[in-house]
Order: C-alpha cells, then sequence, then structure tokens
C-alpha cells in the first residue's frame, strides 16, 4: 500500500455534550447494526441521523454549564499503513473521537471520510452482542467487515487461539469477564483484517502477557502495511508502537508529530521550566562576588538543548558561569529531582583539571553527563549550584531551573524490556544479571 493514500481525514470536527441528556447511542457498530436490523423502523431514523452530521445548528461561541465540548475543531490526517498514537489527559476527547471514527456516535459539526474498512475496540463497547455466543459474535464481527463466512471461517482458529476463551466459545458474551471479553474482541478486531484498526485503551485490561500480545500483534498489524489508531496512557506503549501522535487537550488538537518528540512536550506540560535558561544581563543574573551564572542547559549527546529524550541515551546537564576574580577553588554541582519532589542525586564537579585546583578569571562551561539507562521515564527537575570552597561560600542556588524528560521505550537493552508498564522505582537502571543452574 502506498504510504501517501489519506486512510481517515479529519476535519474541523466538533462534539457537543448536553449535559443532563442521555444521548441515545450504540456502544459499537455491531450493536448499532444489530439494533437497526432487529428494530428497522425505529432505528432507520437513527441509523440516517448518524451520517446526518451539519443539521446542528450551534454557534462556536454556545457555552453555558449544561454545554460540554469533547471536541473543537479537530483536523488531521492518517495516511495508509501509518500507526497513529492519540493522547492525552482525563476527559481531553480521546475515546470520544474514536467513536465518532467508528461511527458509534455521530460529531455535532465538521467531516471525517474513512476509505478502508474499520475494525475497533473500544474502552466499553467490545464489538459484541451480549446475548450471542463467542462463536456467534465472530461471524457477525467479520460480516459487518464485509467478509464471506469462509473467509472468517480461515481465520476462526487463529483468533480462538490468541483469545484464549475456547472454553467459552459457546456461552453467550454476556456471561463473559469483562476480561474475556476484551480478549475476545481483541483478537477479532486484530485478525480479521480491517484495514484501519482503531484501539482504544486496550492494554488498560488484561495481564501484563495478554497486553504484550496485543502490542506485539499491533506492532504485524503496521508492518502489514494497515493503518493502526491506537489511544493509550501509557507512554512507552504510544513511543514505542506509533510514527505518529496526535496531542488532545479538552477537545482540542494542541500538536502533532514524531511520536517522541510530541509525547516528551506532553509529558512537559504544564511545567514552567524549560530545557534552557539564560541570563543575558549580568546585572540580574544570579551569582556572588567570584561568579555568576550564564545559562543552564540540557543537552543531548550531540549538544543539543533537549527537552526529551530516549531512556537509553545520556543526558549532559550544563552551566555556563563566569569566574570573576583569579584564584578561588570552586566546586559546581547539581541536584536533579522528580517530578514527586524526590531528590534522585546530587553530582559534583569533579573533574581532576579543576577539583580543588584554584582557577583563572575567565568563562566556564561544566558538564554532567547521566548515563542512559539510569534515570526512569518521567520528568526531572534541576537545582544548579555553586560554591566557593574554604571557606565555603555559595555564589548562586537555582532551584529548578530547568526540567527535561526521559520517554521509555520497549526495545531490548532498557531495564523494562518488553515489559508494557512502566517499572516502579525513582531510577531504572538496567543491571546486568546471571543465573546460575544447577539440577
Ligand atoms: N455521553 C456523554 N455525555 C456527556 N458528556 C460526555 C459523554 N461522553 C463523554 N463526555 C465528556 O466529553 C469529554 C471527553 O470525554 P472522552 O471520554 O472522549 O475523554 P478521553 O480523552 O477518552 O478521557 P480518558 O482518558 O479518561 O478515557 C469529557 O469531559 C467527558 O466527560
Ligand atoms: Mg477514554
Amino acid at each position: 500500500m502506498s504510504k501517501n493514500n489519506i486512510a481517515v481525514n479529519v476535519e474541523n470536527l466538533s462534539k457537543v455534550f448536553r449535559l443532563g441528556v442521555k444521548e441515545q447511542t450504540s456502544e459499537n457498530f455491531a450493536g448499532a447494526l444489530w439494533g437497526f436490523v432487529r428494530s428497522p423502523m425505529k432505528n432507520f431514523r437513527k441509523y440516517r441521523s448518524l451520517y446526518n452530521f451539519n443539521d446542528i445548528n450551534l454557534s462556536e461561541e454556545e457555552q453555558g454549564d449544561d454545554i460540554l465540548w469533547a471536541l473543537r475543531n479537530v483536523s488531521f490526517t492518517v495516511n495508509e499503513g501509518e500507526v497513529v498514537g492519540i493522547i492525552g489527559g482525563n476527559g481531553a476527547g480521546k475515546s470520544t473521537l474514536l467513536k465518532i471514527l467508528s461511527r458509534i456516535t455521530p460529531p455535532t459539526k465538521g467531516n471525517i471520510s474513512i476509505h478502508g474498512r474499520v475494525s475497533s475496540l473500544l474502552e466499553v463497547g467490545t464489538g459484541f452482542h451480549p446475548e450471542l455466543t463467542g462463536r456467534e459474535n465472530v461471524y457477525l464481527n467479520g460480516t459487518i467487515l464485509g467478509m464471506r463466512r469462509k473467509e472468517v471461517a480461515q481465520k476462526f482458529d487463529e483468533i480462538v487461539a490468541f483469545s484464549e476463551v475456547d472454553k467459552f466459545l459457546d456461552t453467550p458474551v454476556k456471561r463473559y469477564s469483562s476480561g474475556m471479553r476484551v480478549r475476545l474482541a481483541f483478537a477479532v478486531a486484530a485478525h480479521l483484517e480491517p484495514e484501519i484498526l482503531i484501539v482504544d485503551e486496550v492494554l488498560a485490561v488484561g495481564d501484563a502477557a495478554f497486553q504484550q500480545k496485543c502490542m506485539n500483534k499491533m506492532q504485524d498489524v503496521g508492518k502489514e502495511g494497515r493503518t493502526v489508531l491506537f489511544v493509550s496512557h501509557n507512554m512507552p506503549a504510544v513511543t514505542s508502537l506509533c510514527d505518529r501522535v496526535v496531542w488532545l487537550d479538552h477537545g482540542q488538537k494542541v500538536s502533532e508529530g514524531p511520536a517522541q518528540e510530541i509525547v516528551g512536550n506532553y509529558l512537559l506540560a504544564g511545567m514552567v521550566t524549560k530545557a534552557q535558561r539564560e541570563w543575558k544581563d549580568p546585572a540580574s543574573a544570579p551569582g556572588g562576588q567570584f561568579a555568576r551564572l550564564c545559562a543552564v542547559r540540557v543537552v543531548s549527546e550531540s549538544g543539543e538543548v533537549m527537552e526529551h529524550g530516549d531512556i537509553q541515551d545520556p543526558v549532559g546537564i550544563q552551566m555556563e558561569y563566569e569566574v570573576l576574580q583569579d584564584g578561588e577553588i570552586m566546586l559546581p554541582h547539581f541536584r536533579v529531582k522528580n517530578d514527586n519532589g524526590v531528590l534522585v542525586f546530587v553530582t559534583l564537579d569533579h573533574d581532576p583539571d579543576w577539583y580543588q585546583c584554584p582557577r583563572p578569571k575567565g568563562r566556564y562551561i561544566s558538564t554532567a553527563w547521566i548515563p542512559g539507562n539510569f534515570l526512569n521515564e518521567g520528568p526531572y527537575f534541576i537545582d544548579c549550584n555553586l560554591i566557593t570552597r574554604h571557606p565555603d561560600v555559595p555564589q548562586f542556588n537555582e532551584r529548578e531551573v530547568v526540567s527535561f524528560a526521559v520517554t521509555g521505550n520497549m526495545e531490548p537493552g532498557t531495564a523494562r524490556g518488553d515489559w508494557p508498564g512502566r517499572l516502579g522505582g525513582v531510577v531504572s537502571p538496567a543491571l546486568e544479571w546471571k543465573t546460575a543452574y544447577s539440577q
């Protein structure tokens, strides 16, 4: 498939909820279709209205306590074969967007166009009819995707093997646990060869082993050149799976771009500090009698200022300062804290060229290197300090002056390996393990 064909086009999409008014929607497209089949006349009007997007006159300015814009003028496109992540805080509009794309709920305004058969797995609706058995639901879903019975039959064993619910195949789905439903639903959605796979938060349900299986399957689907839209709060899952990310906040698109970059910015959002701080005017720069701070930066190995970096890459924290008089011994140091305010470590400048040596007047740039595979995923804040020794006199002490974020991945060689969730702990070193074995 060509990478340049558009699979999903979303244009100025808005969705308004009137609070206190219950929306008549099905949990999923299968449900909508099933209801439609069972009660044609009643549902015909409803079904038609699902596609009638622009008949609601609602001014952009319409506000009020009972009006909630779940999505507001969101536009983006997804090319065929792309794996795109949708991220954002709780209530950002992610699920609403996926429900509109899956035709489960209509938008208030705007247009969507979809080129290809969609299969979706949403957080509540799992694409099943509760009264039908697992087996019947697999066939129903296949039919909805436009597959012949024979085609579904060919995939049937694979689906059952993936879902591990073989014992319950002839049990109505309403008797399934939510974990079982999601297993079967994911298996169906991923194996029935949709051209576009839409997945909302599936990794939040199920145990770690199943989560891992889903991740691998989605990766395969992406590699086969099919399109995947994936919502998750698990940022490492997003960065390792997705090529591109769309970030939503309060119903609006904040930005979209390469996964690492957007996830890094998302992790840093709300932080007032940035990866670089400079004092151009010496009069207002922090400093004392002997030294003055010029700049503090977080840099990559190649020396670029960096707001976020991969967990495997080293991070440089750098201070640029001026020594104002000859002859003092200086001790620059950094304190690194995480977003819970925990002091992760303190690092002192032990560069043998300068440690305990009097320094001549001039400009200095001192960089401390934090190795890759050491800090855990998440945001960090740096305090930048310098004291003169014998006696110890602070020259500057700037708290939380710069920040940066470490983004995780599930590559080999990281502490978590292919484990799907963030590991606990303040740091996340990739330690060497050896196992002795005897019989
Ligand atoms: N049926 C509904 N009626 C009223 N408000 C709704 C309805 N569905 C969603 N909302 C509201 O729309 C907003 C967006 O919700 P949505 O479920 O799309 O967020 P989300 O990004 O998926 O959040 P989460 O990360 O918590 O799953 C929220 O403020 C939510 O309360
Ligand atoms: Mg949601």
